[in-house]
């Protein structure tokens, strides 16, 4: 880290640094103050790959289109594959008066190659330059995620294969509603990391043009080749517009978005988790390797890592939010309040990769205990609605009243402190006296949940195919 000032400094400070590289015009360099305000190293060194990959490309398309010399090309390209090596080694000494990534690296590559290295930033400028760095970022980080993604999802299918016939209260308003199997419930969560997926893959569809050559802002009247650089870049074609090119940021607010969505889900599921782990549910347990105890109660096994990607998501959001505030009511083309762009894009894509990594890591660790879900299917009156359907199907009823007669049943089954099944057929004749004893073949859970083969549905059979379904999707 560089060593900051510990008050602001007002002084001028003669030229060095950054201002070396721009600053024909200026007779003195930046106060001290300036050089804090306006230095983004300590943020953007994150991305020197992706600067050294461009970079090359462009010397590589200069050179062949005979701007620069195949010379200078060469210790151009030979420079900057030694200084990406000095970065990866933790050689490299980056220097906050050198501002960004950007004049670190080329003011290396004068030390290096000496006078060449100035004809490297021919025919383009640091705004078309971090606006093709930014997006080469992105595109690897919805790589990797993607990635990640699949990762979580091949471990909820393999945990609802295995729990296809788990038995379960399923819950609206997290009250009891009709018994569903635990793999049913685990692939609801398929389903909607499957849509994240989705969303990553567009924005990165949307993303990957190059903006590489619209310069400062205005196109250049170099002989460049845009779409020679994209290629080399793996970017489907250049930006069609030079002002657009250097000033929108949609491809990263598109990508927090996606992540925001992402992170919502992750949040409910670790919620989820945090409840079934709790002691009035007990339906899984985590083991020592994703809990945490307590320093003053012995007894303790807290669910830290759920319950802290429940709470990321709001990093997130946060982050999709400060980047809308930034871009919104800044004029064309390019300003420096884009420079902020990076850090809360690169926090959320941290705290995501993280959470994902978790959470896959708490699904394949996770205990089930399907006994606990069983026993929690006898409360709760969960077959309520298999009785009012039988007595549609049965009896011709209309489902109003059999709705109602449900409810009288259920309130005698509430009174007698028993489960429906165990009520009589005296009992349920009292209240509807053409009831049969077929109606006790539709009160179990486990026939319940085998009645709901629509597609979709909890039966197990159903829920098996769905799983079979998802494994060819997600290949
Ligand atoms: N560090 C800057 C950024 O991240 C690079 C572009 C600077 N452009 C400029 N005209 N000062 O946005």
């Amino acid at each position: 880290m560089d060593k900051k000032p510990s008050k602001p400094a007002t002084q001028k400070n003669t030229q060095s640094g950054a201002s070396q590289m721009w600053g024909g015009r200026f007779a003195a360099g930046p106060a001290a103050i300036m050089q804090q305000i306006n230095a983004s190293i300590d943020v953007d060194k994150r991305l020197y790959k992706e600067d050294i990959q461009g970079s090359l490309a462009h010397a590589a398309m200069l050179v062949k289109q005979g701007i620069l010399t195949k010379e200078d090309g060469d210790a151009i390209a030979d420079g900057l594959t030694r200084i990406r090596k000095e970065i990866d080694q933790g050689r490299f000494e980056f220097q906050t008066a050198l501002e960004d990534i950007h004049m670190n690296v080329e003011s290396r590559l004068r030390e290096l190659i000496g006078d060449a290295a100035g004809r490297l930033h021919t025919a383009r400028s640091r705004n078309d330059q971090v606006a093709t760095d930014f997006r080469l970022w992105v595109r690897g980080a919805i790589d990797d995620l993607s990635a990640a993604l699949k990762d979580l999802i091949h471990a909820l299918l393999d945990r609802a294969e295995e729990h296809a016939a788990t038995v379960m209260p399923g819950y609206t308003h997290l009250q009891p509603a009709q018994p569903v199997t635990f793999g049913h419930h685990l692939m609801a969560y398929v389903e909607m990391l499957g849509r994240d997926l989705g969303r990553l893959t567009d924005c990165r569809t949307r993303l990957n043009e190059c903006p590489l050559g619209a310069a400062a802002l205005a196109g250049t009247p170099f002989p460049i080749d845009r779409h020679a650089t994209a290629q080399a870049l793996g970017f489907d074609r250049p930006t069609a517009n030079s002002m657009d090119s250097v000033s929108s940021r949609d491809f990263a607010l598109e990508y927090l978005a996606a992540l925001s969505i992402l992170g919502a889900h992750l949040s409910r599921f670790a919620e989820e988790i945090v409840i079934w782990m709790s002691d009035g549910f007990r339906f899984i347990s985590l083991s020592d390797a994703y809990t945490t105890g307590s320093s003053i109660m012995p007894q303790k096994r807290n669910p830290d890592a759920a319950e802290l990607v429940r709470g990321k998501v709001g990093q997130v959001v946060g982050a999709l939010t400060q980047l809308l505030i930034i871009v919104k009511g800044l004029p064309l083309s390019y300003g420096k309040d884009l420079q902020d762009d990076k850090a809360p894009t690169f926090a959320a894509s941290d705290a995501m990769a993280l959470s994902v990594a978790a959470m896959a890591g708490m699904v394949r660790d996770m205990k089930v205990n399907a006994d606990r879900m069983r026993q929690a299917t006898d409360g709760g009156f969960l077959t309520a609605t298999d009785l009012a359907d039988w007595l549609v199907r049965q009896l011709n009823m209309p489902f109003r009243n059999a709705h109602h007669v449900t409810g009288e049943l259920v309130r005698l089954a509430e009174s007698k402190n028993c489960r429906l099944q165990d009520l009589s057929l005296a009992e349920m004749q009292k209240v509807e006296p053409r009831i049969t004893d077929g109606l006790f073949s539709v009160l179990g859970v486990d026939q319940s949940v085998a009645s709901r083969k629509s597609y979709g549905g909890t039966a197990p059979d159903t829920v098996r195919r769905a799983i079979a379904e998802a494994r060819e999707r997600f290949k």
